[in-house]
Protein backbone atom coordinates (compact mmCIF):
# COMPACT_ATOMS: atom_id res chain seq x y z
CA UNK A 1 0.00 0.00 0.00
CA UNK A 2 1.60 3.14 -0.97
CA UNK A 3 1.38 6.96 0.75
CA UNK A 4 2.64 10.47 -0.02
CA UNK A 5 3.12 13.00 1.87
CA UNK A 6 2.18 16.43 0.73
CA UNK A 7 4.37 19.46 1.69
CA UNK A 8 3.37 22.28 2.94
CA UNK A 9 3.43 25.48 0.40
CA UNK A 10 3.33 29.28 0.91
CA UNK A 11 1.09 29.98 -2.04
CA UNK A 12 0.78 29.30 -5.29
CA UNK A 13 -0.93 30.51 -8.70
CA UNK A 14 -1.50 28.09 -11.37
CA UNK A 15 -3.73 26.97 -14.70
CA UNK A 16 -4.49 23.64 -15.09
CA UNK A 17 -5.38 22.70 -18.35
CA UNK A 18 -5.98 18.50 -17.71
CA UNK A 19 -8.27 18.34 -14.86
CA UNK A 20 -9.52 14.81 -15.53
CA UNK A 21 -12.28 14.52 -18.14
CA UNK A 22 -15.92 14.06 -16.34
CA UNK A 23 -16.20 10.53 -14.56
CA UNK A 24 -20.21 10.81 -15.54
CA UNK A 25 -20.65 11.69 -18.77
CA UNK A 26 -17.64 8.86 -19.71
CA UNK A 27 -19.66 6.37 -18.58
CA UNK A 28 -22.35 7.55 -20.39
CA UNK A 29 -20.68 7.78 -23.22
CA UNK A 30 -19.56 4.56 -23.65
CA UNK A 31 -22.67 2.76 -22.63
CA UNK A 32 -25.08 4.87 -24.51
CA UNK A 33 -23.13 4.34 -27.61
CA UNK A 34 -25.06 1.11 -27.87
CA UNK A 35 -28.28 2.65 -28.30
CA UNK A 36 -27.51 3.40 -31.51
CA UNK A 37 -26.66 1.53 -34.99
CA UNK A 38 -23.76 3.87 -35.91
CA UNK A 39 -19.96 4.27 -34.51
CA UNK A 40 -19.72 7.08 -31.47
CA UNK A 41 -17.03 9.74 -31.33
CA UNK A 42 -15.59 10.87 -27.93
CA UNK A 43 -12.87 13.27 -27.39
CA UNK A 44 -11.10 13.43 -24.15
CA UNK A 45 -13.22 10.14 -22.72
CA UNK A 46 -11.74 9.44 -19.27
CA UNK A 47 -9.14 7.36 -18.78
CA UNK A 48 -9.02 6.34 -15.36
CA UNK A 49 -9.74 2.61 -13.56
CA UNK A 50 -13.91 3.40 -13.74
CA UNK A 51 -14.55 5.00 -16.70
CA UNK A 52 -11.42 2.27 -18.39
CA UNK A 53 -13.77 -1.24 -17.14
CA UNK A 54 -17.10 0.46 -18.19
CA UNK A 55 -15.24 0.76 -22.17
CA UNK A 56 -14.31 -2.71 -21.41
CA UNK A 57 -17.40 -4.15 -20.50
CA UNK A 58 -19.41 -2.50 -23.78
CA UNK A 59 -16.35 -4.10 -25.44
CA UNK A 60 -17.15 -7.44 -23.39
CA UNK A 61 -21.11 -6.64 -25.12
CA UNK A 62 -20.21 -6.96 -28.17
CA UNK A 63 -18.91 -3.16 -29.40
CA UNK A 64 -15.48 -2.55 -31.34
CA UNK A 65 -13.29 0.54 -30.13
CA UNK A 66 -10.58 2.17 -31.93
CA UNK A 67 -8.32 4.75 -29.77
CA UNK A 68 -5.83 6.66 -31.22
CA UNK A 69 -5.18 7.89 -27.07
CA UNK A 70 -7.46 11.25 -28.04
CA UNK A 71 -10.52 9.91 -29.35
CA UNK A 72 -12.51 6.80 -29.24
CA UNK A 73 -14.55 5.75 -31.91
CA UNK A 74 -17.09 3.35 -30.51
CA UNK A 75 -19.18 0.90 -33.35
CA UNK A 76 -21.99 -0.61 -31.43
CA UNK A 77 -23.15 -4.23 -32.28
CA UNK A 78 -26.63 -5.31 -34.25
CA UNK A 79 -27.45 -6.74 -30.75
CA UNK A 80 -25.97 -6.79 -27.43
CA UNK A 81 -23.57 -10.20 -26.97
CA UNK A 82 -24.15 -12.20 -23.70
CA UNK A 83 -20.64 -12.31 -22.36
CA UNK A 84 -18.03 -15.45 -21.76
CA UNK A 85 -16.85 -13.97 -18.58
CA UNK A 86 -18.59 -11.77 -15.31
CA UNK A 87 -18.40 -8.18 -16.64
CA UNK A 88 -15.90 -6.35 -13.94
CA UNK A 89 -17.12 -2.90 -12.52
CA UNK A 90 -14.23 -2.70 -10.77
CA UNK A 91 -15.03 0.31 -8.34
CA UNK A 92 -17.53 2.44 -9.92
CA UNK A 93 -21.45 1.99 -8.51
CA UNK A 94 -22.64 4.75 -11.68
CA UNK A 95 -21.29 1.42 -13.88
CA UNK A 96 -23.14 -1.33 -12.38
CA UNK A 97 -26.35 0.47 -11.48
CA UNK A 98 -26.09 1.86 -15.58
CA UNK A 99 -25.55 -1.59 -16.95
CA UNK A 100 -28.43 -3.34 -14.67
CA UNK A 101 -31.07 -0.73 -16.18
CA UNK A 102 -29.42 -1.03 -19.41
CA UNK A 103 -28.91 -5.17 -19.54
CA UNK A 104 -32.80 -6.05 -17.51
CA UNK A 105 -34.14 -5.84 -21.07
CA UNK A 106 -31.42 -7.52 -23.20
CA UNK A 107 -31.26 -11.12 -24.37
CA UNK A 108 -29.50 -12.93 -22.39
CA UNK A 109 -27.19 -13.78 -19.10
CA UNK A 110 -24.95 -11.13 -17.46
CA UNK A 111 -23.25 -11.04 -14.10
CA UNK A 112 -22.01 -7.37 -12.95
CA UNK A 113 -19.47 -7.99 -10.18
CA UNK A 114 -16.70 -5.27 -8.45
CA UNK A 115 -14.08 -4.48 -6.09
CA UNK A 116 -14.35 -5.16 -2.26
CA UNK A 117 -15.88 -1.34 -1.90
CA UNK A 118 -18.56 -2.08 -4.51
CA UNK A 119 -19.64 -5.55 -3.22
CA UNK A 120 -20.70 -3.78 -0.12
CA UNK A 121 -22.90 -0.64 -1.61
CA UNK A 122 -26.68 -1.19 -2.06
CA UNK A 123 -28.10 -2.49 -5.46
CA UNK A 124 -31.41 -3.14 -3.82
CA UNK A 125 -32.60 0.87 -4.67
CA UNK A 126 -32.42 -0.23 -8.55
CA UNK A 127 -32.95 -3.83 -8.65
CA UNK A 128 -36.72 -3.65 -6.58
CA UNK A 129 -38.15 -1.11 -9.48
CA UNK A 130 -36.69 -3.10 -12.07
CA UNK A 131 -37.99 -6.12 -10.79
CA UNK A 132 -41.09 -4.59 -10.22
CA UNK A 133 -41.20 -3.92 -13.92
CA UNK A 134 -40.37 -7.68 -15.09
CA UNK A 135 -36.71 -7.48 -14.61
CA UNK A 136 -34.80 -10.82 -13.38
CA UNK A 137 -32.20 -9.75 -10.80
CA UNK A 138 -30.46 -11.50 -8.40
CA UNK A 139 -27.51 -10.64 -5.98
CA UNK A 140 -25.67 -11.55 -2.53
CA UNK A 141 -27.78 -10.70 0.52
CA UNK A 142 -31.32 -10.80 -0.48
CA UNK A 143 -30.70 -9.74 -4.24
CA UNK A 144 -29.31 -6.67 -2.74
CA UNK A 145 -24.86 -6.88 -3.12
CA UNK A 146 -23.00 -7.61 -5.89
CA UNK A 147 -22.40 -10.11 -7.89
CA UNK A 148 -25.33 -8.88 -9.43
CA UNK A 149 -26.72 -11.52 -12.10
CA UNK A 150 -29.47 -10.90 -14.80
CA UNK A 151 -31.34 -12.62 -17.38
CA UNK A 152 -32.90 -10.33 -19.72
CA UNK A 153 -36.55 -9.91 -19.68
CA UNK A 154 -39.65 -8.09 -20.90
CA UNK A 155 -40.32 -4.79 -19.01
CA UNK A 156 -43.33 -3.25 -18.49
CA UNK A 157 -43.74 0.84 -18.49
CA UNK A 158 -43.96 2.16 -15.39
CA UNK A 159 -44.80 5.05 -13.17
CA UNK A 160 -41.77 4.57 -10.38
CA UNK A 161 -41.70 8.04 -7.57
CA UNK A 162 -37.72 7.30 -6.26
CA UNK A 163 -37.94 8.15 -2.34
CA UNK A 164 -34.09 8.92 -3.53
CA UNK A 165 -32.44 11.40 -5.38
CA UNK A 166 -29.80 9.49 -7.10
CA UNK A 167 -28.82 10.19 -10.90
CA UNK A 168 -27.65 6.71 -10.73
CA UNK A 169 -31.10 5.07 -10.03
CA UNK A 170 -32.66 7.78 -12.33
CA UNK A 171 -30.61 6.75 -15.35
CA UNK A 172 -31.20 2.64 -14.66
CA UNK A 173 -34.66 3.70 -14.64
CA UNK A 174 -34.26 5.95 -18.43
CA UNK A 175 -32.16 3.15 -19.66
CA UNK A 176 -34.60 0.54 -18.53
CA UNK A 177 -37.64 2.48 -19.92
CA UNK A 178 -36.32 3.17 -23.42
CA UNK A 179 -36.95 -0.65 -23.93
CA UNK A 180 -39.94 -1.53 -21.72
CA UNK A 181 -43.43 -2.10 -23.45
CA UNK A 182 -44.87 1.17 -22.65
CA UNK A 183 -44.68 5.43 -21.94
CA UNK A 184 -42.81 5.52 -18.30
CA UNK A 185 -42.56 8.12 -15.83
CA UNK A 186 -40.11 8.82 -13.32
CA UNK A 187 -39.89 11.52 -10.38
CA UNK A 188 -37.60 11.94 -7.88
CA UNK A 189 -37.90 14.01 -5.11
CA UNK A 190 -35.12 16.84 -6.16
CA UNK A 191 -33.19 16.54 -9.33
CA UNK A 192 -30.11 14.54 -9.29
CA UNK A 193 -27.52 15.22 -12.09
CA UNK A 194 -29.03 15.30 -15.27
CA UNK A 195 -26.47 14.11 -18.08
CA UNK A 196 -28.42 11.15 -18.58
CA UNK A 197 -31.80 13.13 -19.84
CA UNK A 198 -29.16 15.84 -21.49
CA UNK A 199 -27.35 13.58 -23.77
CA UNK A 200 -30.48 10.78 -24.50
CA UNK A 201 -32.05 13.74 -25.74
CA UNK A 202 -29.37 14.90 -27.82
CA UNK A 203 -29.37 11.54 -29.92
CA UNK A 204 -33.10 11.75 -30.35
CA UNK A 205 -34.85 9.95 -27.64
CA UNK A 206 -38.03 11.16 -25.93
CA UNK A 207 -36.38 11.59 -22.83
CA UNK A 208 -38.76 15.01 -21.60
CA UNK A 209 -38.03 16.29 -18.52
CA UNK A 210 -39.39 18.94 -16.71
CA UNK A 211 -37.47 19.48 -12.92
CA UNK A 212 -37.21 16.47 -11.25
CA UNK A 213 -40.28 14.26 -13.47
CA UNK A 214 -39.68 13.21 -16.92
CA UNK A 215 -41.23 10.60 -19.03
CA UNK A 216 -39.57 8.46 -21.37
CA UNK A 217 -40.88 7.10 -24.58
CA UNK A 218 -39.71 3.59 -25.59
CA UNK A 219 -37.39 3.20 -28.32
CA UNK A 220 -38.85 2.59 -31.92
CA UNK A 221 -35.25 2.79 -33.75
CA UNK A 222 -32.07 3.25 -32.98
CA UNK A 223 -30.88 6.19 -31.54
CA UNK A 224 -27.99 8.59 -33.25
CA UNK A 225 -24.77 8.19 -32.62
CA UNK A 226 -23.16 10.59 -30.16
CA UNK A 227 -20.44 13.06 -31.11
CA UNK A 228 -19.13 14.76 -27.56
CA UNK A 229 -15.86 16.02 -26.42
CA UNK A 230 -15.72 15.52 -22.61
CA UNK A 231 -15.39 18.42 -20.66
CA UNK A 232 -12.97 18.42 -17.68
CA UNK A 233 -15.10 16.86 -14.32
CA UNK A 234 -15.79 19.30 -12.20
CA UNK A 235 -15.80 17.52 -8.78
CA UNK A 236 -12.53 16.43 -9.78
CA UNK A 237 -11.38 20.36 -10.54
CA UNK A 238 -12.44 21.50 -6.95
CA UNK A 239 -9.71 19.91 -5.11
CA UNK A 240 -7.83 22.51 -6.33
CA UNK A 241 -10.47 25.14 -6.24
CA UNK A 242 -9.77 24.09 -2.34
CA UNK A 243 -6.67 24.00 -2.53
CA UNK A 244 -6.65 27.96 -3.79
CA UNK A 245 -9.38 29.25 -1.21
CA UNK A 246 -7.60 27.89 1.54
CA UNK A 247 -3.71 28.64 1.13
CA UNK A 248 -2.92 32.67 1.26
CA UNK A 249 -2.54 34.31 -1.56
CA UNK A 250 -3.13 31.89 -4.48
CA UNK A 251 -5.14 31.22 -7.45
CA UNK A 252 -5.96 28.86 -10.01
CA UNK A 253 -7.75 29.17 -13.29
CA UNK A 254 -10.01 25.26 -14.42
CA UNK A 255 -9.70 25.43 -17.67
CA UNK A 256 -12.71 23.58 -20.16
CA UNK A 257 -14.69 22.12 -17.04
CA UNK A 258 -18.45 21.29 -16.88
CA UNK A 259 -20.53 24.09 -15.74
CA UNK A 260 -23.64 22.13 -15.55
CA UNK A 261 -25.71 23.45 -12.80
CA UNK A 262 -26.42 20.18 -11.66
CA UNK A 263 -22.70 20.06 -11.23
CA UNK A 264 -21.26 23.19 -9.30
CA UNK A 265 -23.15 23.93 -6.47
CA UNK A 266 -20.33 23.41 -4.23
CA UNK A 267 -18.48 25.66 -6.16
CA UNK A 268 -21.17 28.26 -4.73
CA UNK A 269 -21.29 27.35 -1.11
CA UNK A 270 -16.88 28.45 -1.55
CA UNK A 271 -17.92 31.54 -2.90
CA UNK A 272 -20.07 31.70 -0.22
CA UNK A 273 -17.61 31.13 2.54
CA UNK A 274 -15.92 34.32 1.13
CA UNK A 275 -13.47 32.36 -1.41
CA UNK A 276 -13.15 34.65 -5.27
CA UNK A 277 -14.72 32.39 -7.94
CA UNK A 278 -15.50 33.37 -11.32
CA UNK A 279 -17.36 31.17 -13.91
CA UNK A 280 -16.86 31.87 -17.74
CA UNK A 281 -18.96 30.02 -19.76
CA UNK A 282 -17.62 29.19 -23.27
CA UNK A 283 -19.59 26.52 -25.36
CA UNK A 284 -22.73 25.37 -24.81
CA UNK A 285 -23.32 21.84 -26.46
CA UNK A 286 -25.17 19.17 -24.26
CA UNK A 287 -23.95 21.07 -21.03
CA UNK A 288 -22.40 24.52 -21.10
CA UNK A 289 -18.63 24.24 -20.64
CA UNK A 290 -16.05 27.25 -19.59
CA UNK A 291 -13.37 28.32 -17.12
CA UNK A 292 -13.69 28.67 -13.21
CA UNK A 293 -11.36 30.92 -11.55
CA UNK A 294 -10.69 30.41 -7.80
CA UNK A 295 -8.66 32.65 -5.59
CA UNK A 296 -8.10 32.60 -1.71
CA UNK A 297 -10.62 34.37 0.34
CA UNK A 298 -10.62 34.34 4.58
CA UNK A 299 -13.52 32.00 4.50
CA UNK A 300 -16.09 31.39 7.15
CA UNK A 301 -18.36 28.70 8.25
CA UNK A 302 -21.13 27.30 6.48
CA UNK A 303 -24.31 25.44 6.87
CA UNK A 304 -24.73 22.79 3.64
CA UNK A 305 -28.12 21.31 4.17
CA UNK A 306 -29.67 22.20 0.18
CA UNK A 307 -29.61 21.01 -3.30
CA UNK A 308 -27.40 18.15 -1.57
CA UNK A 309 -27.64 16.35 -4.61
CA UNK A 310 -26.01 18.62 -6.69
CA UNK A 311 -22.74 18.85 -4.37
CA UNK A 312 -22.43 15.37 -2.83
CA UNK A 313 -19.44 13.95 -4.56
CA UNK A 314 -17.42 17.71 -3.38
CA UNK A 315 -18.81 17.30 0.32
CA UNK A 316 -15.17 15.58 1.49
CA UNK A 317 -13.15 18.15 -0.03
CA UNK A 318 -15.26 21.18 1.15
CA UNK A 319 -14.62 19.54 4.58
CA UNK A 320 -10.95 20.54 3.95
CA UNK A 321 -12.03 24.60 3.61
CA UNK A 322 -14.82 23.82 6.38
CA UNK A 323 -11.73 22.89 8.47
CA UNK A 324 -9.95 26.32 7.78
CA UNK A 325 -13.10 28.57 8.16
CA UNK A 326 -13.76 30.82 11.13
CA UNK A 327 -16.44 29.20 13.05
CA UNK A 328 -18.72 25.96 12.78
CA UNK A 329 -19.74 24.28 9.65
CA UNK A 330 -22.61 21.58 9.25
CA UNK A 331 -23.56 18.82 6.78
CA UNK A 332 -27.29 17.93 6.79
CA UNK A 333 -29.62 15.96 4.73
CA UNK A 334 -26.53 13.83 3.40
CA UNK A 335 -27.13 10.29 4.56
CA UNK A 336 -26.41 9.52 1.16
CA UNK A 337 -22.44 10.08 2.00
CA UNK A 338 -22.81 6.62 3.99
CA UNK A 339 -23.23 4.76 1.02
CA UNK A 340 -20.37 6.40 -1.55
CA UNK A 341 -17.12 4.21 -2.19
CA UNK A 342 -16.75 4.55 1.87
CA UNK A 343 -18.58 5.97 4.53
CA UNK A 344 -17.75 9.31 3.62
CA UNK A 345 -19.56 10.68 7.14
CA UNK A 346 -17.52 8.62 9.40
CA UNK A 347 -13.91 8.44 7.11
CA UNK A 348 -13.84 12.49 6.62
CA UNK A 349 -14.77 12.77 10.44
CA UNK A 350 -12.56 10.38 11.60
CA UNK A 351 -9.90 11.53 9.48
CA UNK A 352 -10.27 15.57 10.23
CA UNK A 353 -10.17 14.26 14.10
CA UNK A 354 -6.59 12.64 13.35
CA UNK A 355 -5.48 16.47 11.54
CA UNK A 356 -6.49 17.62 15.43
CA UNK A 357 -9.84 19.31 14.21
CA UNK A 358 -13.09 19.19 16.46
CA UNK A 359 -15.61 17.02 14.02
CA UNK A 360 -18.84 14.98 15.01
CA UNK A 361 -20.87 12.53 13.42
CA UNK A 362 -24.68 12.73 12.93
CA UNK A 363 -26.39 10.07 11.18
CA UNK A 364 -27.12 11.96 7.71
CA UNK A 365 -23.68 14.45 7.74
CA UNK A 366 -21.30 16.45 10.26
CA UNK A 367 -19.98 19.43 12.15
CA UNK A 368 -17.06 20.92 12.07
CA UNK A 369 -15.46 23.42 14.26
CA UNK A 370 -12.68 25.13 11.94
CA UNK A 371 -10.49 28.19 12.38
CA UNK A 372 -7.76 25.89 14.06
CA UNK A 373 -4.51 25.10 12.70
CA UNK A 374 -4.80 21.33 10.45
CA UNK A 375 -2.20 19.46 12.31
CA UNK A 376 0.83 17.85 9.97
CA UNK A 377 -0.54 14.18 10.34
CA UNK A 378 -0.93 11.12 8.86
CA UNK A 379 -4.20 9.97 7.46
CA UNK A 380 -5.92 7.08 5.56
CA UNK A 381 -8.21 7.09 2.32
CA UNK A 382 -9.89 4.07 3.40
CA UNK A 383 -9.89 3.28 -0.09
CA UNK A 384 -11.98 5.94 -1.35
CA UNK A 385 -10.50 8.47 -4.36
CA UNK A 386 -12.05 11.31 -3.25
CA UNK A 387 -11.05 11.15 0.50
CA UNK A 388 -7.39 10.37 -0.50
CA UNK A 389 -7.34 13.86 -2.78
CA UNK A 390 -9.50 15.80 -0.32
CA UNK A 391 -6.47 15.25 2.33
CA UNK A 392 -3.95 15.06 0.02
CA UNK A 393 -4.81 18.46 -0.82
CA UNK A 394 -5.05 19.61 3.24
CA UNK A 395 -1.57 18.67 3.63
CA UNK A 396 -0.79 22.38 1.00
CA UNK A 397 -1.33 24.00 4.40
CA UNK A 398 -0.56 21.44 7.27
CA UNK A 399 1.90 18.96 5.79
CA UNK A 400 0.05 15.38 5.76
CA UNK A 401 0.62 12.02 4.56
CA UNK A 402 -2.43 10.00 2.69
CA UNK A 403 -1.71 6.26 3.19
CA UNK A 404 -3.71 3.72 0.79
CA UNK A 405 -3.24 6.14 -2.39
CA UNK A 406 -4.32 3.83 -5.17
CA UNK A 407 -7.96 4.36 -5.02
CA UNK A 408 -6.86 8.18 -6.48
CA UNK A 409 -6.80 6.33 -10.25
CA UNK A 410 -10.24 5.16 -10.26
CA UNK A 411 -10.88 8.87 -11.50
CA UNK A 412 -7.72 11.44 -11.71
CA UNK A 413 -4.50 9.21 -12.57
CA UNK A 414 -2.79 12.78 -13.04
CA UNK A 415 -4.02 14.60 -10.11
CA UNK A 416 -0.46 13.88 -8.01
CA UNK A 417 1.39 15.34 -11.40
CA UNK A 418 -0.84 18.10 -11.05
CA UNK A 419 -0.23 18.71 -7.36
CA UNK A 420 3.40 18.27 -8.02
CA UNK A 421 3.44 21.47 -9.47
CA UNK A 422 2.16 23.39 -6.79
CA UNK A 423 4.50 21.77 -3.79
CA UNK A 424 6.80 18.80 -3.10
CA UNK A 425 4.93 15.50 -2.99
CA UNK A 426 6.92 12.24 -1.65
CA UNK A 427 6.19 8.44 -2.21
CA UNK A 428 6.54 5.49 -0.02
CA UNK A 429 5.47 1.67 0.45
C1 LIG B 1 -23.15 9.70 -10.32
C2 LIG B 1 -24.14 10.03 -9.47
C3 LIG B 1 -23.95 10.27 -8.03
C4 LIG B 1 -22.47 10.51 -7.71
C5 LIG B 1 -21.57 9.53 -8.39
C6 LIG B 1 -21.74 9.61 -9.90
C7 LIG B 1 -23.49 9.45 -11.73
O1 LIG B 1 -24.40 9.16 -7.29
O2 LIG B 1 -22.26 10.44 -6.32
O3 LIG B 1 -20.22 9.78 -8.07
O4 LIG B 1 -22.60 9.49 -12.60
O5 LIG B 1 -24.67 9.20 -12.00
P1 LIG B 1 -25.97 8.96 -6.92
O6 LIG B 1 -26.67 9.12 -8.17
O7 LIG B 1 -26.10 7.60 -6.38
O8 LIG B 1 -26.24 9.99 -5.90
Amino acid sequence: MSYIDVKKVDSFDTEIEDIASDKSISHRCAIFSLLSDEPSTIINYLRAEDTLNTLNIVKLLGAEVEDDGKTLIITPPKEIKEPPVVLDCGNSGTAMRLFMGLLASKEGFFVLHGDKYLASRPMRRVADPLRKIGAKIDGRVKGNLSPIAIRGAKLEGFKYESPISSAQVKSAMILAALHASEMSYFSEPALSRDHTERMLLGMGAEVISDKNEIRIAPLTSPLKPLNIKVPADPSSGFFFAVAAAITPNSRVVLRDISLNPTRIEAYKVLQKMGAHIEFMEKENIFEPMGDIVVQYGSLKGVEVSEHIPWLIDELPALSIAMAVAEGVSRVKNASELRVKESDRITTVVENLKLCGIDAKEFDDGYEIVGGKMIENSIVNSYGDHRVAMSFAIAGLIAGVRVEDIECINTSFPNFISILEEITEVNYGD
